[in-house]
């Protein structure tokens, strides 16, 4: 398995706190079967103000780290980047760290309000998918207004945005119509793949493992391989990893950038 969602680079936002629980969140994925990572710290302007740079040099720190424990593991970078008017700016300018970029299109990983309802999101979507770049939202599942309203999940549907729910919530980690939607959406074939997005060791821990059985027994192993393997393993093949690619912008995106988030 591959955990395309995870925040175990140290002290870059609520994920991991130090280096040692990152070397123990590592150690948790292998003895998990979790195979490779691409670390995901949120970017959220005025709450974790991360940085491709500082992404990336946190990035090539850890992998030495763990070198020097003797243990090879495949790691690269992205973001979970918090849906905000100034992803617009960072496209232009080069610095969005991309989920991935098969050489034709892009897959950002975006970050909605779990509570209010994100005003303007659907604008901004459709603006990013003319520009070939695929949004990926980040467990939708636990989006009270998408619970409440599933319709309105499936207008992004079908602009062409992804699902990646947490694994977490099919086991019931977070509130319970968290879980009953991730549910209903395996068995309705919504979900685009599954993530860990863990944080820590404890509550939110980097498994996958027990996710995988759950929906192996709703949907099969075949769709589970899809969902944990699959899937996984495409995103992070085109990981750009340590290396920043930039999007050729033509539109300015002056009406969007000013929409209520
Ligand atoms: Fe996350």
């Amino acid at each position: 398995m591959i955990d395309t969602h995870c925040h175990i680079l140290p002290n870059l936002d609520d994920g991991s706190k130090s280096l040692q629980e990152s070397l123990a969140m590592f150690d948790s994925a292998q003895k998990d079967g979790i195979e490779a990572i691409i670390a995901t710290p949120h970017i959220n302007p005025g709450r974790f103000d991360n940085h491709i740079d500082k992404i990336r040099k946190s990035t090539e720190l850890l992998s030495e780290y763990i070198s020097q424990t003797g243990h090879s593991f495949p790691l690269k970078f992205a973001a979970e980047i918090r849906l905000c008017p100034e992803l617009f700016n960072w496209i232009e300018c080069g610095v969005v760290p991309w989920l991935s970029y098969d050489g034709s299109k892009y897959h950002l990983l975006l970050e909605l309000s779990t509570v209010h309802y994100p005003h303007g999101a659907f604008a901004i979507c459709q603006r990013l998918i003319e520009q070939n770049i695929i949004p990926v939202i980040a467990h939708p599942e636990r989006y009270r207004y998408w619970q409440n309203n599933p319709l309105d999940m499936l207008k992004f549907e079908k602009l062409g945005c992804e699902f990646q729910i947490t694994a977490g919530s099919l086991l019931g980690r977070f509130r319970e119509d968290a879980k009953q939607f991730a549910l209903q959406m395996v068995r309705e074939n919504k979900v685009s793949w599954v993530a860990s997005d863990a944080h820590n060791l404890t509550s939110r821990p980097v498994r996958l493992s027990d996710a995988y059985e759950c929906v192996t027994e709703i949907s099969g192993t075949r769709r589970a391989n899809t969902l944990f393997i699959d899937r996984p393993a495409e995103i992070y093949s085109c990981c750009p990893g340590f290396i920043p690619t930039k999007v050729d912008v033509t539109h300015t995106t002056q009406e969007v950038v000013t929409s209520e988030i």
